[in-house]
């Protein structure tokens, strides 16, 4: 197996599930200092994705899983499990956290629209979807599993939530 990606919009839970799961994973979040060329006025890193693909390349083996939002970016995968969560519910979990209110529209308008997904199929990298709404870490690590070991029928992603973007204005 290739470095799988676990990738979604922020707060999906691709860290809690990554922790359950019976592999190593290579958290993309611990690479942002080195592989940032500086940071924005906000302090979000900006990332120089070639060179996290090289760190991540160095720094992993081939059978490790990569998480974080930019995993499906970095042309080292060829599959990608991208979370996906409801919209109403992926509002409770950004609240919890110390995000703005205009972070947190801006990640509800990606899940919305379904951004990571279109951006996995654009690379042109066999994408699974796996909801995390009315699920537990658990479960949803159990059918990652199912994936990695090849016991999952595929489906084409179809996961829409575009109709609750009215709802965020
Ligand atoms: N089925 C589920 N799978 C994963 N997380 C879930 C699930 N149900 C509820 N949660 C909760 O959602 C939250 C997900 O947070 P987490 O930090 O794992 O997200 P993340 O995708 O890693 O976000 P970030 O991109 O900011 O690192 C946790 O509080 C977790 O307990
Ligand atoms: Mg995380």
């Amino acid at each position: 197996m290739d470095r799988i990606a676990i990738t979604g919009v922020p707060g999906t839970g691709k860290t809690t599930v990554s922790a359950l799961l019976n592999k190593d994973v290579m958290n993309l979040s611990d690479l942002y200092e080195k592989s940032a060329d500086g940071r924005e006025e906000d302090g979000t890193w900006i990332i120089d994705t070639e060179k996290m693909a090289t760190i991540v390349a160095n720094e992993s083996e081939d059978n490790d899983m990569i998480e974080g939002h930019l995993s499906h970016l970095l042309g080292i995968s060829k599959t990608a499990i991208v979370l996906r969560c409801h919209p109403t519910e992926l509002k409770k979990r950004l609240k919890k956290r110390k995000y703005n209110d205009e972070k947190i529209q801006e990640n509800l308008e990606a899940e919305c629209l379904g951004i990571i997904t279109n951006e996995c199929l654009e690379e042109e990298i066999e994408t699974w979807e796996v909801d995390t709404t009315d699920t537990t870490p658990e479960k949803t690590a159990k059918e990652i599993e199912e994936i990695i070991q090849g016991s999952k029928i595929y489906t084409i992603p179809n996961i829409d939530y575009s109709n609750c973007i009215m709802d965020l204005y």
